[in-house]
């Protein structure tokens, strides 16, 4: 599968150049490539704006924050869809803790996972445009988590360019 090859490729380049910097995905961004698919985790991304915020229930039990570029926002406020090439979100993931200080509220816990959409249409003809990453302290997890992401949110979200996010205003 196309895909596959390319994810594999951008492995085999970070590996022998030692330089990760140079594999698929976001621009300008370092560290190891997701498999499938070559994404990063985009440099400078903690600076990004805010797009909203979300929370899932048991067993993960997580705040989240979704974070885009200035691309992504701009489309956010414009409306666009679908999103222009070069858009990338990042979600970031925490574990739901109750406040120690005040037992209504939460506070993020341990962090758990940092999640990547980059859009290039050319690159990614196959998932909509979109090439997905998930990462675990700074780490892409296996394949098989991979094949996962395409499926739920082409199935879930296609309407919306395949992101559940909308823009919290
Ligand atoms: C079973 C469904 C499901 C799977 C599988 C899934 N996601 Fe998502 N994803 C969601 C939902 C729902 C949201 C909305 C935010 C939230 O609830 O956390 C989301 C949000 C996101 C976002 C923020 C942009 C958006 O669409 O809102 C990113 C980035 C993301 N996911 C990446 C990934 C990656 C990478 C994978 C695979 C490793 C993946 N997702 C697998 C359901 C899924």
């Amino acid at each position: 599968m196309k895909l596959t090859h390319l994810g594999m490729f951008a492995a085999a380049m970070a590996a022998a150049s030692g330089f990760a910097a140079m594999s698929l995905g976001a621009p300008g961004a370092a560290g190891e490539a997701s498999p499938v698919y070559g994404v990063t985790i985009p440099e400078g991304y903690r600076q990004w704006e805010l797009v909203g915020v979300a929370q899932e229930a048991e067993p993960l039990n997580e705040l989240r924050g979704i974070l885009g570029n200035p691309i992504a926002l701009k489309a956010y406020r414009e409306g666009t869809l679908p999103f222009p090439d070069g858009t990338i979100l990042v979600k970031l993931a925490w574990k739901h803790v109750p406040s120690p200080e005040f037992e209504a509220a939460s506070v993020p816990g341990a962090a758990t996972t940092v999640q990547v959409m980059v859009k290039d249409a050319r690159k990614y003809p196959d998932s909509g445009g979109w090439g997905f990453g998930r990462f675990i302290d700074g780490k892409p997890v296996d394949e098989a988590q991979h094949q996962t992401c395409w499926a739920c949110h082409q199935s879930l979200v296609k309407d919306h360019d395949f992101v559940f996010t909308r823009l919290a205003r």
